[in-house]
């Protein structure tokens, strides 16, 4: 065996790039509805502050995997699950996780714009009042803090009691993500969440990952492929129940190392 000089020891840790936390992890994951398994044998990791999205044609598993990181699939009857999914290196399949402190750090987006029936306050307030907070300036400045993050603020600050329905579907959106922000969750999982809005609403939102990364990890499905070049730093890419190809974004759209994923980024199926 030979030892490192302690100077050349040094020097590597130095020139070493500095690797991100890992947040999600996936081992071995199977998923059934059922007989009918949606997932086979899935294994990625998912980092810190980063964006991952995740891309492939409709059926192929991407909603099933993104609503078992935070126990979603639960509410379905015929779903199991077999080998581990971890966050912060918990094991959160384990027969003791509270599901409810679970969702409190991982939040989710969903496809169309679900805003309850109340002012934009009490939309974005609600995760803070069932947690049984009382405190109504905290309440105040953390709605205040959420709407600024997702850039709805100046939109909405004069009529925070008029009914969220009201508002577009863009704003409903950005709405539902300061909805999930105020939480202050670790994770934010995102299912297609601009597939029903506009281009300018869609262009926000995009613009607004590039914030909330600073802060939070985000993964999203999206079928919109060059959504997913612009916005995330790390895709991967589904099909039939498969996880084909998973790396750097630019990576993955340049120089896909599968021919499945090279017919699928060219347009060849989809
Ligand atoms: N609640 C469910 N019950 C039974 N099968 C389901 C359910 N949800 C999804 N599936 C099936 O699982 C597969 C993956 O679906 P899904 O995860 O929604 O795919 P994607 O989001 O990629 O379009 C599909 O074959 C779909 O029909
Ligand atoms: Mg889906």
């Amino acid at each position: 065996m030979t030892t490192k000089k302690p100077i050349d020891a040094l020097v590597e840790t130095l020139q070493e790039p500095k690797k991100k936390k890992t947040i999600i992890e996936a081992r071995n994951v199977d998923v059934f509805y059922g007989a009918f398994q949606a997932l086979n044998n899935i294994n990625l990791e998912v980092e810190e502050n980063s964006v991952t999205a995740f891309i492939g044609p409709s059926g192929c598993g991407k909603s099933t995997f993104l609503r078992c990181f935070n126990r979603m699939n639960d509410y379905i009857d015929e779903f199991s699950i077999k080998g581990e999914i971890l966050i912060d290196n918990k094991k959160i399949y384990w027969k003791n996780v509270a599901v409810e402190e679970l969702r409190k750090e991982v939040g989710m987006v969903f496809q169309k714009p679900n805003p309850f029936p109340k002012s934009i306050f009490d939309n974005v307030a609600y995760g803070l009042k069932i947690q049984g907070i009382k405190d109504k300036t905290f309440i105040e400045e953390r709605v205040v803090k959420s709407l600024k993050d997702v850039a709805l603020w100046d939109e909405v600050k004069d009529e925070m009691k008029k009914s969220a329905i009201a508002l577009s579907g863009g704003q409903q959106q950005r709405l539902c993500i300061a909805r999930t922000l105020a939480v202050e969750p670790k994770i934010i999982l995102m299912d297609e969440p601009t597939s029903a809005l506009d281009p300018i609403s869609t262009g926000k939102i995009e613009e607004l990952m590039f914030e909330l990364k600073q802060d939070y990890t985000i993964v999203i499905v999206t079928h919109n492929m060059q959504q997913a070049g612009r916005i995330s730093d790390k895709t991967a890419f589904f099909y039939m129940g498969d996880l084909i190809e998973f790396g750097e974004t630019k990576q993955i759209f340049t120089t896909p190392q599968k021919e499945r994923t090279q017919n699928y980024i060219t347009g060849r199926f989809g």
